[in-house]
């Protein structure tokens, strides 16, 4: 049949025939307006995976600062008279280095730090060096010398951005000095040395670009952050995944220790650095750097909603499902008690003890914290039971405030089927859905959510993207087929009120998981096709849907629709009728969009088509490449109420009419 209309097709474009119009005629119902379009669509869901935070995000670029890793050196080389000692000033964090004099008197005492795959830095920016030091030996002032050191090909070092700064104090004092680079260098090694004769105690060794995004000091990656801005995220996730579980509950994401002072945050095992052992990272840690202050600030900074998800006392059940993992749940009252400090910290007054230290960080306003979620992919009865008192406690405390509950970690099958029910009886707010899943499921899944319950909890896409078979990267088609399934997020804009892709960031040189939404190196980074689907939704969500229908049935791909996808929504602010469609198929299609209902005196104008399009579809942006496939944009007209296109094959288009 398909192929019977291909033909028919290209015969008729060699001939210079129009295709007929019916042949692919969607029509749009103007004069009813669907579901609010909720503004919590769509977002971005964060996660410290594949050297998401630090060594990513978080631009601080000195690994193992604060010398806490289990291997207290890991990171740095020392070279002449240096010793840890364990005495510091930061109680969580006790650890810091002695830099005595060699003993010979022409040899250096010093560290090196490589950072992460190296301390990307570019050429005439500035590099904010800061260290906490004393003299412990007495003396009046003592001097070490900073500088980025640049290898060669020939294995020759040299340095660039030298500074010294001079400690005069024998009491913990910060210090610090601007670098600025001469030369832009990927992977250059931060080198500290002593430049005079007195010992010299270095603590919290930092480097951050000045340029961070909004100027913060303890700041993020600004093209990194910027991409996040970029896409207008309805709601941001965060801190993950399976990390907000832990691999045992020690090791659980403690949103208490990632507040305060920096230098006194501890840092906590990444289960991601040995989750696959082919992707092992032995040095990946979570300083805790970018903690839940500066979630929620980013959240405000991008204009999301933060939504944080904590844990429900149940370790990762992949990894670990002893019960030694899960804490009983006569026992969950600390829990408990940080789900609803989480809620004060954000929201309370600052006369309250955790809204007085978020406005000691710097905001005494409220973040406005609407939405919480309480575990990720747990399941069995474990989780409804341990859900269940969070609820209750949640609810007497702060009635406002919308829980997130998890349907596990798969989209159908024994455990979906089972915590639904669940949900519904627990009266959750959202239901937060994870899947992963190959094309097959994507293309099959066109039309998932026109059937659901509409009566029980809303649906949170929560974690999502297409995963060729025997192609878990990011390409071209993935992207499209992720873009064809949200159409049906899109038309069941009642019952879907959060999408969020995943995961978010990968660094090339470090990555545990893909694909992703956005790649980057030390110094670049890359929009994926699907960072750009969702860009396209995003800015074009509209305020409303509309009903779209080919042949009176939605257009989700099913048997009979030429693998076409599509769904249509009005824009209330400007206007402006958007209508997305994916044609998934090999073939060439043409397409009429028939706006039914329009008055005779109304006139749609100012036609917009907006295309993502690639022929090799393995393809996608590369570091290399970063803007191989991006949306093309182009003016179309139309006439009257009716728009005729001939849709290429494999494109996901957004069509956009003011209406005047
Ligand atoms: O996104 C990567 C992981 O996938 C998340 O941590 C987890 O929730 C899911 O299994």
């Amino acid at each position: 049949m398909r192929m019977h209309k291909a033909l028919f097709t290209a015969l008729a474009l060699s001939v210079g025939i129009t295709v007929s119009a019916q042949t692919n005629e969607m029509v749009i119902q103007t004069k009813k307006l669907g579901a609010p379009i909720q503004s919590t669509m769509y977002g971005l869901f964060f996660e410290d995976i594949n050297y998401g935070a630090d060594g990513g995000l978080y631009a601080e670029l000195v690994k193992n600062r604060s010398f806490e890793f289990p291997q207290n050196l890991m990171g740095w080389k020392t070279f002449g008279n240096v010793s840890l000692q364990e005495d510091g000033p930061f109680e969580r964090n006790p650890h810091y280095v002695r830099l005595a004099n060699p003993e010979h008197a022409h040899k250096r005492t010093g560290l090196e730090n490589e950072g992460f795959f190296g301390v990307g830095v570019k050429q005439g920016e500035e590099y904010r060096f800061s260290v906490w030091a004393r003299l412990p030996e007495g003396g009046k002032e003592s001097k070490i010398r900073v500088e980025l050191v640049k290898t060669n090909s020939m294995g020759e070092q040299h340095g660039f951005a030298t500074q010294d700064v001079v400690i005069n104090s024998t009491e913990w004092k910060k210090y610090q000095v601007i670098l600025k680079p001469n030369i832009t260098e990927p992977k250059s090694v931060l080198r500290i040395f002593l430049a005079s004769n007195t010992t010299v105690d270095l603590e919290h060794v930092s480097l951050f670009p000045v340029d961070t995004w909004k100027g913060h000091e303890n700041g993020l990656r600004k093209d990194l952050a910027q991409a996040l801005a970029d896409i207008k995220p309805g709601v941001f996730r965060f801190p993950g995944g399976c990390i907000v579980e832990g691999t045992d509950l020690e090791t659980r994401y403690d949103w208490k220790k990632s507040v305060g002072p920096v230098e006194n945050r501890p840092i906590n095992e990444n289960r991601w650095h040995y989750t696959f052992p082919h992707r092992f990272y032995p040095d990946y840690y979570q300083s805790y750097g970018m903690g839940f202050y500066e979630f929620f600030l980013l959240s405000k900074e991008i204009g999301a909603e933060p939504l944080p998800v904590l844990s429900c006392g149940l370790a990762c059940q992949f990894q670990n499902n002893n019960m030694d993992a899960h804490v009983p749940t006569c026992e969950l009252d600390s829990y408990i008690q940080d789900a609803l400090d989480l809620i004060e910290f954000a929201n309370g007054d600052v006369s309250t003890k955790w809204g007085k230290l978020r406005a000691d960080m710097g905001h005494p306003e409220s973040f406005n914290l609407k939405f919480i979620g309480i575990g990720n992919e747990q399941w069995g009865p474990e989780y409804p039971e341990h859900l269940e008192p969070f609820i209750k406690a949640i609810r007497k405390a702060y009635p406002d405030i919308k829980i997130i509950g998890s349907s596990g970690p798969d989209s159908e099958g024994k455990q979906f089927d089972y915590l639904w029910p669940e949900m519904k009886r627990l009266k959750a707010d959202l239901v937060d859905e994870h899947f992963y899943r190959p094309e097959k499921w994507f293309l099959e899944q066109g039309a998932r959510y026109d059937n659901y319950d509409r009566k029980g909890p809303k649906v949170f896409a929560g974690e999502y993207a297409c995963h060729g078979k025997g192609k878990k990267w990011n390409h071209f088609n993935a992207a499209l087929l992720e873009a064809a399934f949200m159409t049906g997020l899109e038309r069941n804009a009642d019952i879907v009120h959060m999408a969020t892709y995943a995961p978010l960031f990968a660094h090339v040189e470090g990555w545990q998981w893909r694909p992703d939404m956005i790649w980057f190196d030390n110094l670049n980074c890359v929009r994926t096709v699907s960072y750009y689907v969702q860009q396209l939704f995003a800015l074009n969500k509209g305020s409303h849907t509309l009903n779209l229908t080919m042949n009176n049935k939605n257009v989700t791909g099913a048997e009979g629709q030429n693998g076409l996808f599509a769904s249509a929504v009005w824009e209330e602010a400007d206007q402006t009728y958007i209508v997305k469609v994916a044609n998934t198929s090999n073939n060439s299609q043409p397409i009429t969009l028939n706006f039914s209902g329009l008055k005779k005196n109304n006139k749609l104008s100012n036609g917009v088509c907006i295309k993502l399009r690639s022929q090799d579809l393995d393809k996608d942006n590369t570091i290399e490449n970063p803007d191989a496939i991006v949306p093309q944009e182009s003016n179309v007209s139309i006439d009257g109420h009716i728009f005729n296109a001939e849709l290429e094959p494999h494109t996901f288009t957004v069509y956009k009419f003011e209406k005047r």
